[in-house]
């Protein structure tokens, strides 16, 4: 059985990593810390536009990132990208076959096309355990089916996020994120953010672990978006932002103005 254990701990022996002066990692409801985590994460469909930026993110932050491929050689390749981007050959990213990735990973991010969700979470049936966090990031957007990327298509669950949770084995947790969040501002490791990103989970626990890995990202904050249902909202604003970025030729992301700060 897969034990979980807490992601982000001030313990001695984890590298200090140097945030910017605005970010506090809250570990509990006293102590704050700047110590990331040395618990992997894994990006299944770590090789594309959003996958390997957040893992270029994430392990400039210090988290030891697994990034996952359908191929061993372009996993391997996004990782040297990364080492070459950091300017750090020692950074903590490591190329694997999504299974492998995934296996054992406390928190699994899936950063794979719509269309190919449900074949990325059949492969990875036989690896995820229960207490593993799978944060679903993918949007059912209509150029899945060759339409619209400003259009969303149906799914019969309600969203992606629900799909997901209905193919994840037992026990896995779902929580879905990171729809709003540009990754070409995610990939320019030189651009700060100034962008939320809504977190949606029916666990409470999973969901502020992953928020607080999310906010390892200056200038990137995670909101409370309730339960996963409300992943059938936050789905279909990307696709209103895509519109928008259409219309205005950038990379638009949200922020919800006049949240109090929030200890996750
Ligand atoms: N791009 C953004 O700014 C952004 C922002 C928010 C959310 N999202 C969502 O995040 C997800 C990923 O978007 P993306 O732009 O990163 O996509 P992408 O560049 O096309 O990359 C997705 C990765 O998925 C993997 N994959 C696995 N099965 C696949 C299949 N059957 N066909 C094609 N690729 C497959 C591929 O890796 P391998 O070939 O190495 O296996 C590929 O590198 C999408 O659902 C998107 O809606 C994207």
């Amino acid at each position: 059985m897969y034990s979980i254990t807490p992601i982000i701990r001030g313990v001695a022996s984890t590298p200090v990593v140097t945030l910017s002066p605005t970010f506090v990692v809250k570990c509990s409801s006293t102590v704050k810390s700047n110590v990331a985590s040395t618990t992997p994460v894994a990006v299944v469909g770590g090789t594309g536009a959003l996958g390997s930026a957040l893992a270029a993110r994430l392990a400039k932050a210090g988290v030891a990132v697994r990034i996952g491929s359908r191929k061993i050689e372009s996993a391997a390749e996004a990782a040297a990208k990364i080492h070459a981007k950091l300017g750090d050959d020692n950074a903590p990213v490591s190329g694997h076959l999504n299974e492998d990735a995934a296996a054992g990973c406390e928190i699994v991010f899936l950063t794979v096309p719509f269309r190919a969700q449900s074949e990325n979470l059949n492969n990875l049936r036989g690896v995820l355990e229960p207490g593993q966090i799978l944060v679903d990031a993918t949007v059912p957007l209509a150029a899945a089916i060759s339409g619209k990327a400003t259009r969303t298509i149906g799914v019969w669950q309600g969203s992606a996020a629900q799909q997901a949770a209905e193919m994840a084995p037992e026990g896995v947790i779902v929580v879905s994120a990171l729809h709003t969040v540009s990754a070409v501002t995610l990939a320019d490791l030189d651009q700060d953010f100034a962008d939320d990103t809504l977190v949606m989970s029916d666990d409470k626990a999973a969901k502020a672990k992953v928020a607080r890995v999310i906010e390892l990202i200056p200038g990137l904050r995670a909101v409370d978006g309730g339960p996963l249902e409300q992943a059938r909202v936050a789905e279909q604003i990307t696709a209103l932002l895509i519109g928008v970025n259409i219309r205005y030729k950038t990379h638009a992301g949200v922020r919800f103005t006049h949240l109090p700060d929030r200890e996750w």
